[in-house]
């Protein structure tokens, strides 16, 4: 299969990303991602202007037998200028994608200053999601401060730029975030975050399974593949087609793949899996989608990519 996809400048020969925050925080891991098998792409960990070393341990916990994950790791990263001299210094295998993020609308201004100032000329995605700082609510849930951020970051702003985005429940929701990314000349939106603010309870000691927030954390994997369908579906309805989707949420097996694509997805990134399983789960990712076009006779993405049917 030719999965030739492109986005801005960008061009990607695989589907599969790491999804922001994992396997991504230190050279090392960037490039075991970038030379995974059937990899399209990398993106950082997300940044802030200075090194955090993040929430209290426990701070992740996964159920790897149902593909389930909790975490609040709470922006642990080793700080802009740390993933700048990553991109800007290795030879770099895949299109490598910076993902940006900040504690207030002033660091998130100062840190894509330093970036619109640098050599960078990829693909740079602001997280507007993280839900595990405590006292900060996940921005994209209000709609006045995201207009309000996009404003003023494409004053300035020139570089391909897209946005992560936290998931939507509400149908209102879909319409009023889709309004107002229309407004703006994103290059893609990354759909869903994790799910925020789930609690999980271990049955052996009546007891939360991580530390911070008393527990309170992003869910992640299986648990929220029906979520994450429904946000890249509704959006790919709403958003300019010149606005590309990469959906995150959910993938554990081929299908889940081929169900991303139905909905609209142009690449696919994968968090919980690839840390339950490692850089070894996009190949095999890859193998289960091919299989599942040699049933259906599927020989160009074209004829799957939004082509979800309804009942008559
Ligand atoms: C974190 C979690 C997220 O889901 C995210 O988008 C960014 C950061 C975190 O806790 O580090």
């Amino acid at each position: 299969m030719n999965y030739t996809t492109k986005i801005a400048n960008q061009v990607f020969h695989h589907l599969f990303i790491n999804a922001a925050g994992v396997y991504c925080q230190t050279v090392e891991e960037l490039e075991q991602i970038q030379n995974a098998p059937c990899a399209g792409a990398v993106i950082t960990k997300s940044a802030t202007a200075k090194e955090r070393s993040g929430n209290s341990e426990p701070r992740y916990f996964e159920n790897s037998v149902e593909h389930n994950t909790i975490n609040s790791m709470g922006l642990p990263n080793l700080g802009i200028d740390y993933y700048l001299n990553y991109v800007l210094k290795h030879s770099l295998k895949l299109p490598t994608l910076f993902s940006i993020v900040g504690l207030s609308q002033s660091e998130i201004i100062d840190n894509l200053k330093k970036l619109q100032a640098s050599g960078f000329s990829g693909l740079t995605e602001l997280n507007l999601s993280c839900p595990n700082v405590s006292g900060k609510p996940q921005i994209a849930y209000d709609f006045a401060a995201t207009r309000e951020i996009l404003d003023n970051v494409f004053a300035f702003y020139s570089k391909p730029l897209g946005v992560k985005l936290p998931p939507y429940f509400d149908i209102a929701h879909f319409d009023q975030i889709a309004a107002i990314l229309n407004d703006y000349p994103l290059a893609y939106v990354n759909a869903i975050n994790s799910v925020g603010n789930g609690l999980v309870i271990d049955p052996e000691t009546d007891t939360v399974v991580i530390k911070p927030k008393d527990g309170f954390g992003g869910l992640g994997g299986k648990q929220i593949k029906a979520t994450a369908l429904a946000n890249v579906r509704a959006l790919r309805q709403r958003l300019h087609p010149q606005i590309k989707i990469i959906a995150t949420g959910g993938v554990i097996n081929g299908r889940d793949v081929y169900d991303h694509l139905l909905c609209g997805a142009d690449l696919i990134s994968i968090g919980s899996q690839l840390e339950i399983e490692g850089p070894t789960v996009f190949a095999r990712l890859e193998k289960e989608l091919e299989e599942i076009f040699a049933d259906k006779g599927i020989t160009d993405l074209r004829q799957v990519r939004g082509k979800l049917k309804l009942i008559a």
